[in-house]
C-alpha cells in the first residue's frame, strides 16, 4: 500500500510492533528529552522504519537526529520523510540523485472537522470538493489536508520557508488517486516536478508527495 504513494526509486518501510520499543541513539536522544510515553514510542517507530528503509538502500549504522527545524538529518545524498499517527508510523526514503525531497503524511481516517476546513482550503479547493457528491465532502477534505501535510513535510524540507496551506494548492486526479501541486511558495517549479499520490485503508488516510529533478519527469 505504502509504496504505490511513491516512484519506483523511493523505498519505504512500516512500523511493526516491535518498533515501537525501539533503542534510540544517544544523537537522537535530546529530540524527545522530556518527551511522553507516545511521543517517545512516536519517535522510536519512525527512527526504526528509516533505519529498516536505509538498509534497503545500504545505509547501516547511522543516528537519524532531528534539526532545529525538526526535519530528520538523513544521511548524506538521502531524502526522506516520516509520518506517526494513531498505531501507524512509516518512512519514505530515496538516494536516487533526481530525487530532491519525498512527503509522508497519514491522517486517521474520517471526515475532517468543518472548524478546520477554513484554514487549508483555497476557494478553488473548495469548489472542486463542492462538486463532488455530497456524501464524500468530509472524506475529500481529510484527503485534502494530508495531501497538504505530505507536501508541506516535502516542500519545506527542500525550500527551509514555512508557508500556511492556503499558499499552496492541491488540483486532484481522482480517477488515478493522484494529485498535482498547482502553487507552492518558493518550489522553482519551472526546475521540478511535484507529484502526489494518496491512498485509504480502513483506519487511514495516506498521501505521499515526490519532488524530482523535471529532466527526469516520469516520477
Ligand atoms: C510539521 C508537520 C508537517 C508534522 O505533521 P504531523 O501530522 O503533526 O505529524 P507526523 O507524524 O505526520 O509527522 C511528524 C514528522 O514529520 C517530520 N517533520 C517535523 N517537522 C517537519 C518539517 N517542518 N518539515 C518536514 N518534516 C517535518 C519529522 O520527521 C516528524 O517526526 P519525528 O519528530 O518523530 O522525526 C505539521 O505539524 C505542520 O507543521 N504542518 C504545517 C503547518 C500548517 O500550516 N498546518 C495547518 C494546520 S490547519
Amino acid at each position: 500500500m505504502l509504496n504505490r504513494l511513491f516512484p519506483d526509486d523511493v523505498v519505504t518501510a512500516t512500523a511493526t510492533p516491535r518498533m515501537w520499543d525501539a533503542p534510540i541513539s544517544p544523537r537522537e536522544a535530546p529530540a524527545i528529552a522530556g518527551a511522553a510515553r507516545k511521543r517517545r514510542r512516536d519517535y522510536a517507530a519512525g527512527r526504526a522504519c528509516a533505519r529498516l528503509a536505509l538498509r534497503r538502500l545500504g545505509i547501516t549504522g547511522v543516528s537519524l537526529p532531528s534539526d532545529a527545524d525538526g526535519v530528520p538529518v538523513w544521511p548524506r545524498g538521502v531524502v526522506g520523510s516520516l509520518a506517526h499517527c494513531n498505531g501507524f508510523c512509516a518512512a519514505a526514503l530515496s538516494s536516487a540523485p533526481h530525487i530532491r525531497s519525498v512527503g509522508l503524511d497519514a491522517e486517521p481516517a474520517g471526515p475532517l472537522p468543518k472548524d478546520v476546513r477554513q484554514f487549508i482550503c483555497s476557494q478553488r479547493e473548495t469548489d472542486w470538493i463542492a462538486g463532488q457528491p455530497p456524501d464524500t465532502h468530509g472524506n475529500w477534505y481529510k484527503i485534502l489536508f494530508c495531501a497538504k501535510e505530505s507536501a508541506f513535510k516535502a516542500v519545506f524540507s527542500l525550500t527551509r520557508r514555512p508557508f500556511d496551506f492556503w499558499g499552496l494548492e492541491v488540483e486532484f486526479l481522482p480517477d488515478s488517486n493522484r494529485f498535482s501541486i498547482g502553487r507552492a511558495p518558493a518550489l522553482p517549479s519551472a526546475r521540478l516536478g511535484v507529484i502526489g499520490r494518496f491512498a485509504q485503508t480502513g483506519t487511514h488516510v495516506l498521501a505521499g508527495v515526490t519532488i524530482a529533478n523535471r529532466n527526469r519527469d516520469e516520477i
